[in-house]
């Protein structure tokens, strides 16, 4: 062992991942999700397309990645849950013990996440179902649009398959993260990719490829807005599951000779890929459907069945498709839980089934405003947001980035470089430099001017 304070044995507590390969399936797990197929899409064409794309792009270069590799890092060198890892760390850094609050912040920002989550999720799972029976053989985009309005209109249907789901993840949970996740992803990663480029196939003959090409890539700026750049940036780190505990958690279970630099990118490489290649799949369907692309969270659930329906073999792409999706989702629904669970076991005297039962039933309560707001309480909105909307926008604008921002400090101001260097072991690499750089001054100088900017202090607009 090296001369830090860390007086445990790596994996004392928590058991490892059994190689740095099962880490990089199970963080890519966690990453890729509904956020990458069901978020990417419906916030891009709510925010004009090409210029939000790019800035997203960018905040995933300069601000996600070096913020995931913080949160791997101080997980590894903590191997505890994300308060834990924080407070030790802090110690070992002769620092306030109170830096843990970070680790209680992502706590609950994860555990907000998936009671919305595991509602989306469920519709995912029904679409398998309804896909499978032949619901959307020969439908017209009205007709697809109007059972989806149908669906969500009935708050006992979006209760009975988000509880579905959130079983089901509390069941892998509770057999602990490590056996049920390396297998489902190992499969999952490589059908997902396939299945979208079928996808993205069709997307071509439609007609209107192009047109959603140039939606998704040519940046035009007077269709972005300052709180387009937010949602830009609280996607990149709703994407990268930052500032919730959830990469800071698996990174708690990595072997200490895995590269924490090499296996970040490659996360980073395969959630963007997912990403835009289900922005190529979705927009020229849109565009030749004569659909809105601002159209909202249905957006993909209003197009994809309308190709499954029309394509050869689309019952059995369509339901391929969703199961896909369903799993894409349950390893990230996983990791959303995980920090709490993690924390519960450490904590108290609880066994892991009983933490798991107390969090999953903690989040189906707060789930029901998700579901409601899609049925009985559509018209309650504040400033012109429903519950689900304004989770959302708390979250993953608001909650995430502010979490992030510590986590930068925390990293770049309070740990030692000896000990950021000892575990990035970049050895003289310039990757380290520009690293320490970006954490120190760019992301949080970054995640401000977006969040102040925002929030109409700073306005640069005007
Ligand atoms: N990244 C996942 C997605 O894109 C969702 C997710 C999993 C997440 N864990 C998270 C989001 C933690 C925020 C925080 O679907």
């Amino acid at each position: 062992m090296s001369d830090n304070q860390d007086t445990s044995e790596p994996g004392e507590i928590h058991g490892l991942w059994s190689s740095q390969f099962a880490f990089v399936l199970a963080a890519t797990g966690s990453a890729v999700g509904l956020g990458n197929i069901w978020k990417f899409p419906y916030i891009t064409g709510q925010n004009g397309g090409g210029a939000f794309v790019l800035v997203y792009l960018f905040c995933i270069l300069l601000i996600g990645i070096p913020v995931l590799m913080c949160e791997v890092l101080i997980g590894r060198r903590g191997r505890r849950s994300p308060a834990e890892s924080v407070k030790r760390l802090a110690q070992e850094a002769g620092a306030k013990p109170a830096w843990q609050a970070i680790g209680w912040f992502g706590v609950l920002a994860g555990f907000l996440i998936l009671t919305f989550y595991v509602v989306i999720a469920g519709w995912a799972v029904a679409y398998v179902y309804f896909t499978a029976t032949g619901r959307f053989s020969g439908a017209t985009g009205e007709e697809v649009g109007a059972f989806f309005g149908a669906f969500t209109g009935d708050a006992s249907k979006l209760l009975t398959w988000g509880t579905l789901v959130l079983i089901g993840t509390m069941i892998i949970v509770g057999n602990g993260v490590q056996k049920g996740l390396e297998r489902a992803v190992r499969f999952m990663m490589p059908g997902m990719l396939g299945l979208l480029l079928v996808m993205v196939g069709y997307a071509m003959n439609t007609g209107e490829f192009a047109h959603g090409m140039k939606f998704l890539f040519q940046p035009d700026f007077s269709a972005l807005t300052a709180n387009g750049v937010l949602v830009a940036l609280g996607h990149a780190f709703f994407t990268l599951s930052l500032a919730s505990g959830a990469m800071l958690t698996y990174g708690a279970y990595l072997p200490k000779d895995a590269s924490i630099t090499r296996t970040v990118v490659f996360v980073a490489i395969a959630d963007t890929v997912v990403a835009l290649l289900a922005g190529m799949a979705i927009f020229p369907i849109v565009f030749s459907n004569g659909l809105e692309p601002g159209a909202g969270p249905g957006l993909i659930f209003v197009t994809l069945p309308i190709a499954f329906g029309q394509m050869p073999y689309g019952t059995i792409f369509g339901t391929l498709f969703f199961t896909m999706l369903s799993l894409a989702a349950i390893t990230s629904a996983i990791s959303l839980i995980e920090p709490a669970v993690a924390w519960l076991v450490e904590r108290t005297r609880l066994s892991r089934v009983r933490a798991c039962v107390i969090s999953g039933v903690a989040v189906w309560v707060f789930s029901l405003g998700t579901v409601f707001s899609f049925n009985h309480w559509s018209e309650l909105t504040v400033s012109g947001k429903t519950f689900f909307d304004a989770l959302d926008y708390l979250t993953a604008n608001i909650m995430l980035p502010l979490g992030g921002l510590f986590v930068c400090i925390f990293t770049a101001w309070i740990l030692s470089t000896k000990v950021t260097r000892e575990e990035l072991a970049l050895g003289d690499s310039p990757v380290y430099s520009v690293w320490l750089f970006t954490i120190r001054f760019l992301a949080p100088a970054a995640i401000l001017i977006v969040f102040l900017n925002a929030v109409g202090i700073l306005n640069f607009d005007s």
